[in-house]
């Protein structure tokens, strides 16, 4: 993806100026965003999906007592011809190639804020009610007409004691009415409110963003892991490189302590120890690295991957009509040479070819770089074909 060149899906507005102008900062409506969009699953398709255990889904509906919301998995759901209520499927692109192809559409922001595809099937006067949501949103329409009302409004007082959030006093300032291929950008905290006039699917385009505790409380666990790790005590880290860290193994010591009349009372020496252990903590990027590298490549625990047949072997190279694609569950990002796959250090440095796989998620038998990768590289790449986390696409 070339990212100064204009996009029809965003407007014509390349990702650059795209995301200089509006993203995190204000709403974007788009025309045509995809021109003939039609959705890879149908009504009756979600309706199916949301029978699966592994596929997280909300019914939500609005009638006389006010709103209401239940959870999947659903075995009966209401009529179709039944007015006036919504079905939202969870991460559809953990479960659907093309719902994956075209959340990767949007990855001219990085993978470390993607988060998923939401679905929605609503009847007519379905919604989820005005709200706001905390992270940016790309509403895609797929099927059917939805009209969407939205405010900068700065008041985002929720009803008290609701099943879902529901703004207290939302006052639409613009309203649109989106088509099959229309798109909606909403930023974090946008008030908006979408009815279906008619039957009606939506595609959510969700991404996340941590919290500052989510970050430090991670990186504290990185830095436990570091310390279990550098004492040999290798618990469930066994296949990670070990970060060199402090030697924290030297016991505490206290010669010359003078008798105690209030023996329950703390040591004011353990005290300073304590502080004195954790100052030798270094906080850096490499242990920064390593925490958001497993963390953010971490499958969601719905993920499922199917794992490959033993038949493909890459000891003896990518035949040049063949292509690896990575699997549509698999995450794999990369920090200068560290490589983190599904949750994992991968135990090869991030070179070139590696960081093309990435990027694209797919290598080429005819690309130049796949013809560079190591028998140690290939060796890994078997290995993942195996765990079925890549695929390998004859030609
Ligand atoms: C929907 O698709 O109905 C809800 C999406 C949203 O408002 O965030
Ligand atoms: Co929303």
């Amino acid at each position: 993806m070339t990212i100064d060149q204009p996009l029809t899906l965003l407007g014509g507005l390349t990702p650059q100026a795209f995301m200089r102008d509006y993203w995190q900062r204000k709403p974007l409506l788009i025309r045509q965003a995809i021109p003939g969009f039609k959705p890879s699953l149908s009504i009756s398709d979600i309706r199916q999906l949301v029978k699966r255990e592994e596929v997280e889904s909300r019914l939500i509906w609005h009638d006389a007592k006010g709103w209401n919301m239940k959870s999947g998995p659903f075995a009966r759901l209401p009529s179709a011809k039944q007015a006036n209520w919504t079905l939202l499927a969870q991460s559809v692109d953990l479960h659907d190639d093309a719902t994956a192809g075209l959340v990767h559409q949007f990855r001219f922001i990085s993978d470390a804020r993607l988060d998923d595809a939401m679905i929605s099937i609503a009847t007519d006067g379905g919604g989820v009610g005005p709200h706001f949501d905390s992270y940016d949103v790309f509403l895609l329409q797929a099927h059917g007409q939805r009209r969407w009302r939205i405010s900068q409004q700065a008041d985002l007082t929720l009803e008290a004691g609701l099943p879902l959030k529901i703004l207290k006093d939302f006052k639409a300032e613009e309203e649109f009415v989106l088509e099959p291929g229309d798109m909606l950008y909403l930023p974090p905290h946008a008030a908006h409110d979408g009815v279906a006039q008619g039957d009606c699917m939506t595609i959510s385009i969700g991404f996340r963003a941590p919290t500052q505790a989510v970050l430090a409380c991670g990186m504290l666990e990185a830095a436990n892991d570091q310390i279990m790790a550098n004492l040999g005590d290798t618990g469930g880290l066994y296949a990670l490189p070990v970060i060199p860290g402090p030697a924290l193994a030297s016991t505490f010591k206290d010669p010359g302590t003078p008798a105690t009349d209030s023996p329950a009372a703390l040591p004011q020496t353990l005290i300073d120890a304590t502080l004195k252990a954790v100052q030798k903590i270094k906080f850096d990027e490499a242990l920064a690295e390593r925490f958001l590298g497993q963390w953010l490549t971490e499958p969601p625990a719905n993920a499922y991957f199917e794992p490959g047949d033993d038949d493909t072997d890459l000891s003896n190279g990518l035949p040049a009509n063949g292509r690896l694609a990575l699997d549509r569950c698999t995450r794999l990002m990369y920090r200068n040479r560290q490589l983190f796959i599904n949750g994992e250090v991968a135990c090869m440095p991030a070179t070139t070819a590696l960081r093309k796989l990435a990027d694209t998620r797919a290598l080429d038998g005819g690309d130049p770089l796949a013809r560079k990768l190591k028998p140690e590289e290939r060796q890994m790449l078997n290995e993942w074909l195996q765990e079925g986390w890549l695929h390998y696409i004859a030609r």
